[in-house]
């Protein structure tokens, strides 16, 4: 089956009411590829100002994180209805930054997966292996083991409404983007573990997309591989390369 083309703008902790308007408006102001599904997801503060601004019906807003409770004593914390009251229809979940800044693990993640998607959110579930692990051959054991977290708190159908990123950590920020025969050969091996611990129509339908360093002389060949659904773009969103990569 076709799978609809995804590419999310990770903004991290980057921004301000000036620079968020001027990355709204110049996606405003392009013209966007109609059948490419695109997210932003701005740090919290200016969550309701991205939302307001936007006015592309093909671009989304979404949180970088969640808690798995709703409103409470979660000092720092954002719940899924404080994302869902400001315009945000996604949220980020399991990025490499939480788990190794935040120390936030696969158990959190899936909790987290789980309450966002029984509230209405749709999910993009970040997974990487580190360099050590890709050094040590063991990738695709970290990925599996980090998907299967989710796959054991999730029913079949919540997949329908979560987009998995593949990010090697030692891609991010690094500009030593993945090349395409590696990141589509680990997108293939995650689909088929979906085939097996899922079904295939989830592991046809749910979209694989990388994320690490992508920018928009790594797109094209990154778009040509069969298992790669579109790019989690982290830097590059914050500049207008980010519409080229939107458009590749
Ligand atoms: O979530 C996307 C991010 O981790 C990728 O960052 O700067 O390597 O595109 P970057």
């Amino acid at each position: 089956m076709a799978r609809k083309f995804f590419v999310g703008g990770n903004f991290k902790m980057n921004g301000s009411t000036e620079q968020i308007k001027k990355i709204v408006s110049g996606l405003n102001n392009a013209k966007l590829n109609p059948e490419v599904e695109v997210v932003i997801a701005p740090p919290f503060p200016y969550l309701a100002l991205a939302a307001s601004e936007n006015k592309q019906s093909t671009v989304a807003i979404s949180g970088q994180d969640t808690y798995y409770k709703d409103n409470g004593a979660f000092t720092g914390a954002t719940s899924v209805s404080m994302l869902q009251d400001v315009g945000a229809t996604w949220v980020i979940l399991g990025h490499s930054e939480r788990r190794s800044l935040f120390g936030e693990t696969s158990e959190e993640v899936a909790k987290k997966t789980k309450y966002a998607l029984d509230k209405g959110m749709k999910v993009i579930l970040c997974i990487g292996e580190s360099k050590e692990e890709r050094d040590s051959k063991r990738t695709f054991s970290v990925c599996s083991g980090q998907t299967h977290a989710v796959i054991k708190a999730l029913s079949p159908s919540d997949w329908a409404n979560v987009v998995i990123a593949y990010e090697p950590v030692w891609a991010i920020g690094t500009g030593l983007t993945a090349t395409p025969v590696d990141a589509q050969e680990v997108h293939k091996q995650l689909r088929e573990f979906l085939t097996t611990n899922i079904s295939a129509e989830v592991a046809n339908a749910t979209r694989i997309i990388y994320g690490g360093s992508v920018n928009a002389k790594t797109a094209p060949d990154l778009s040509k591989e069969a298992d790669i659904d579109g790019f989690l773009v982290g830097g590059a969103s914050l500049k207008p390369e980010f519409i080229e990569i939107i458009n590749v």
